[in-house]
């Protein structure tokens, strides 16, 4: 089966984890991901957080699965010779060096699109123009500038960052939505253009419904927080804890642990807890399941008007009767209910689930030097170009390979490069 980027090649220039994220996804849709390393050491993920000794890291093998890789030293001549015979030969490159890494090598946008006017240029970096542009950036610290960190957690708490790499992988994917509308142009103007996304805009794209919030403020109370009623307001958005961000209440409500309920188990575990949303129309059978079916026509607690005042309550009582079920039992019952809710699941139980590898969300890949690995497969499912995860390159893998096939080196100048240090 043919794959919807089949014939598009990508210069892979990205290294931890926001680049590698989005060119992992194209090779996903079937480009042809060419990854350039340093040679000697690569991306330096490829040792960090090493779970077994001279292996490459899960960190790597999981961001770079369908890759080949080339090691160049791009500062050297002959590198910077064989790294623009790859400008000429592919349609898309990207990178998130720090800022300015590239146009030190001397491959600035105006460098590259003399050599390749087709070729699309995607960056990715911690912010953009302005007072942080030359500033280096993780995750966490796009967290905190992007407005993620500010707006979760406890009211009576610090500030938190999330589990979720928003800032890396988030700002990957919408590196992926740019390439892929600039390949669309392209069709049409024949040229390339400059895709540039910073890590603080992407996360702010991610907490638009804060900023949001942050204008409806200065109308009144945010009745919807659990600030209200009896906590006070500033001038900025509050962290909401549990509270959903959409126009009806939800709150994380404990569970008994799986098995307690037959007396086999009888401590709480860490994520024994499910999320309930309470729309208006399943307070009803919600209420009739709980045991307080005196609670649907009481005027003081049957509208969502009257339940905004004491939202606190409302969970407790469902709590009451959720401590008696475990969280697979609170999804299925209510689920039959219409009541949106979900268990609060742990990665040990995400790995083992059978319908996440069914349909090729969590894979197990072969890789010639560790056994298998478990990764997240294409979240994305195009019935037209089905996604085959195949293992990350070892260091340098591909290099011969590429140089002969795009670069059109036979083995006497492989070998002269090899001699200057070049690859
Ligand atoms: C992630 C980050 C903080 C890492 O910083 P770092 O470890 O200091 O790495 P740099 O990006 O500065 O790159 C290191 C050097 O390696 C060089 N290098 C990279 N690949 C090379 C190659 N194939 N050949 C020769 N030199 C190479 C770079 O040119 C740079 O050299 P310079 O500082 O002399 O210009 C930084 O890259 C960054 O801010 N990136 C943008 C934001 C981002 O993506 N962050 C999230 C990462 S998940």
């Amino acid at each position: 089966m043919g794959k919807a980027l089949d014939g598009i090649r990508i210069l892979d220039m990205t290294h931890v984890q926001s680049g590698p994220s989005c060119t992992q996804i194209l090779a996903w849709f079937g480009a042809d991901v060419i990854k350039v390393e340093r040679p000697g050491t690569g991306d330096a993920t490829r040792q960090q957080l090493r779970d077994l000794p001279d292996v490459d890291s899960l960190y790597f093998t999981m961001l770079n699965c369908n890759k080949r890789s080339i090691t160049l030293n791009t500062k050297a001549d002959k590198g910077k010779e064989i790294f623009t015979r790859l400008i000429e030969a592919c349609d898309v490159m990207v990178e998130n060096f720090a800022p300015g890494a590239l146009d030190r090598m001397g491959f600035t946008w105006e460098r590259v699109h003399g050599i390749n006017p087709r070729m699309i240029y995607a960056s990715i970096k911690g912010f953009g123009p302005g007072p942080y542009e030359d500033c280096k950036a993780y995750e966490n610290v796009a967290q905190c500038m992007g407005g993620a960190c500010s707006t979760t957690g406890f009211d009576n708490g610090p500030p938190l960052v999330s589990g979720a790499q928003i800032g890396d992988s988030g700002t990957g994917m919408h590196v992926v939505a740019g390439i892929l509308a600039a390949l669309y142009q392209r069709e049409h103007t024949g040229r390339g253009q400059r895709v540039e996304c910073a890590m603080q805009d992407a996360i702010l794209n991610l907490c638009r419904v804060k900023l949001r919030d942050q204008q409806r403020l200065a109308h009144g109370p945010l009745k919807e927080y659990p600030q209200y009623p009896n906590g006070t307001f500033g001038e900025q958005v509050p962290r909401a804890g549990h509270a959903s961000g959409g126009g009806q209440p939800g709150h994380v409500v404990k569970c008994a642990h799986r098995g307690a309920q037959s007396g086999t188990h009888t401590a709480h575990g860490p994520n024994d807890y499910a999320y309930v949303i309470i729309q208006p129309q399943s307070w009803a059978p919600l209420m009739k399941m709980i045991g307080r079916a005196d609670l649907i026509d009481d005027p003081e607690w049957a509208t969502p008007e009257a339940r905004l005042t004491k939202l606190d309550d409302c969970f407790a009582l469902i709590e009451g009767w959720t401590i008696t079920k475990d969280k697979y039992q609170v999804m299925e019952t209510l689920n039959a209910l219409g009541v949106p809710c979900g268990p609060v699941l742990d990665m040990k139980e995400l790995a083992e689930d059978d319908s996440l590898r069914v349909r090729g969300t969590v894979v197990e890949v072969e890789h010639p030097e560790r056994g298998t690995f478990l990764t997240v497969g294409n979240p994305i499912k195009l019935s037209d170009s089905a996604t085959d995860v195949k293992t990350s390159p070892l260091l340098g893998e591909h290099t011969d390979q590429i140089l002969k096939e795009i670069v059109g080196y036979g083995d006497t100048e492989i070998e002269a490069a090899r001699a200057e240090g070049a690859i």
